[in-house]
């Protein structure tokens, strides 16, 4: 079956870029996002560019090439699903907050939801994608609630027929555009294999055969959890040793040189830093951990739970040493904050780091003035919640409005231009004695201490 019309559901980071790099490797097909979420879709149809409601560089010239052409954004999400051949399920599953799971299974609501709208509209055979993701066996949720309304040509219609794939995400926010232009591998899990070519019939576009792996559906669900949870693992690897290496006097980028020179270990993911952050990590793991402890792996459940729990433990460390260094108090103190965001390159703050350092400095009646080049003061407020009766914090301009009268900057986000930031010219309005923390490696530390500042950086010994 050649696939000629797409439908995704969830106008996302996901999915907004996912469909748009679809739609440009692919001029034969349309493509169809549709979203619930009306003024979400009204920001993908911006004529401006600037104003799409995720920011990833190389986004907008990919949508610019091909929005009205292929590529469609709507709410109306019924014909889009009607007419599609294949149906991409890409809503967000965020970690439960309340009932059975809470604060460790996904919220399959918006799946479920998804998948019985597509159960109820889709017409002649569907092929629908899990691109979300889900725990372990979620495919058989979704399978169960399409068989149900499998066969149903009641409508006048011809029966309706369904297949269900895993095609895991891997891209990686800020880079998605390359990632998902050159991916290290695209993988399809499944057990229908007509299904299974449909979709390598579209990556095939752009994609080398080699690199297009074909499993069954658990084991897809399954290496996505796994891939994150490697990832994170290596991150709270290295910020463990980072706090030995400030202990000890050794410093960790030497160190995450020396290891990664080791070709079985590699030299990517060993950046120490505030510990990880994003809509994915964590809950991938927490995802497994539930698993596990729903299998009865106890012990595998407590493995993965310690990588979760060193990384809060970093971000609070973090704030305390803060604390520490400027005479045990910051109470009415000004600290600069700059970067919010949870990564470079994004304006999503997800379990960004940030928000838990800030929030134990406001714990601590800290006055903070917060510079992020692409986060909104509306969305620091939504992280930051209620703050209680002394601390403060405002969102700034620019970085020298941050640092006029405080003791400290932070820098919490690796923005490629604090690399470059004036420290004679910051420096100057500080109040004296002032520390720069750098959790992200990214000052010119000897710059900013020439001009007065006493400087911190993460696993620096
Ligand atoms: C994605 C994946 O789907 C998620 O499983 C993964 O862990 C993180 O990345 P993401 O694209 O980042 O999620 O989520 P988000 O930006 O919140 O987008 C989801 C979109 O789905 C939202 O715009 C929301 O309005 C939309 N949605 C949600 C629907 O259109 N219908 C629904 O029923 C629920
Ligand atoms: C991650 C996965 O990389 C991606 O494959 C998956 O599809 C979604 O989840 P993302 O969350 O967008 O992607 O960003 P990633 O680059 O993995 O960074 C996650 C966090 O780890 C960020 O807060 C980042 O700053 C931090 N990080 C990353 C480190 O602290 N050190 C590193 O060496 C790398």
């Amino acid at each position: 079956m050649s696939i000629r019309t797409i439908c995704c559901i969830g106008a996302g980071y996901v999915g907004g870029p996912t469909m748009a790099v679809i739609a440009d490797r692919c001029p034969g097909i349309q493509v169809t996002v549709v979203d619930l979420n009306q003024a979400r879709i009204d920001a993908w149809n911006d004529p401006d560019l600037s104003k799409l409601p995720v920011y990833e560089p190389g986004l907008d010239a990919v949508v610019g090439r091909c929005r009205g052409r292929n590529l469609h954004f709507s709410t109306a999400v019924e014909p889009a699903i009607a007419a599609a051949d294949m149906v991409f399920l890409s809503v967000n599953t965020p970690t439960k907050t309340k009932g059975v799971g809470a604060g460790q299974a996904s919220d399959l609501r918006w799946i479920e939801a998804s998948a019985r709208q597509v159960a109820a509209c889709a017409q002649g055979h569907t092929i629908v994608v899990e691109k979300s993701t889900l725990p372990v066996r979620t495919a058989e949720t979704v399978q169960a609630i399409l068989s149900a309304a499998q066969g149903d040509g009641a409508s006048g219609g011809s029966p309706k027929t369904f297949a269900v794939l895993s095609n895991p995400e891997f891209l990686a926010e800020g880079t998605a555009i390359p990632d998902l232009e050159q991916p290290d591998r695209v993988l399809i899990g499944g057990d229908d294999p007509a299904a299974i070519e449909a979709l390598v019939g579209v990556y095939g576009q752009w994609v080398p055969d080699q690199r297009i792996l074909r499993t069954n559906l658990w084991s897809s669900e399954l290496s996505k959890l796994t891939a994150n949870a490697f990832l994170a693992q290596r991150i709270s690897s290295i910020n463990s040793i980072a706090a030995l290496c400030e202990a000890t006097g050794a410093d960790v980028q030497e160190v995450a040189h020396a290891i990664g020179a080791d070709s079985r270990i590699g030299g990517k993911f060993l950046k120490a830093g505030p510990g990880f952050g994003g809509s994915c990590l964590q809950k991938d793991i927490l995802n497994l951990v539930y698993l596990c402890g729903h299998y009865g792996l106890h012990e595998v459940a407590a493995y993965w739970q310690s990588v979760v729990e060193l990384n809060g433990w970093q971000q609070h460390r973090i704030a305390r040493l803060v604390v520490q260094r400027l005479f045990g108090t910051v109470t009415g103190k000004r600290l600069a904050v700059l970067g919010f965001a949870f990564k470079a390159d994004t304006n999503d703050t997800r379990e960004a780091p940030a928000i838990r350092i800030c929030q134990d400095l406001l714990e601590e009646s800290a006055q903070l003035a917060i510079y992020d080049p692409k986060v909104s003061a509306a969305q620091m407020a939504e992280d930051l919640g209620p703050v209680g009766q002394e601390g403060a914090w405002e969102a700034v301009g620019t970085p020298l409005e941050a640092v006029a009268g405080a003791d400290a900057v932070l820098i919490l986000t690796e923005w490629a231009s604090f690399a470059g930031l004036d420290w004679p010219q910051l420096a100057a309005p500080m109040r004296k004695p002032a520390w720069l923390f750098d959790a992200r490696s990214i000052a010119d530390l000897a710059a900013a201490r020439a001009a007065g500042l006493n400087v911190w950086r993460v696993g620096m010994g």
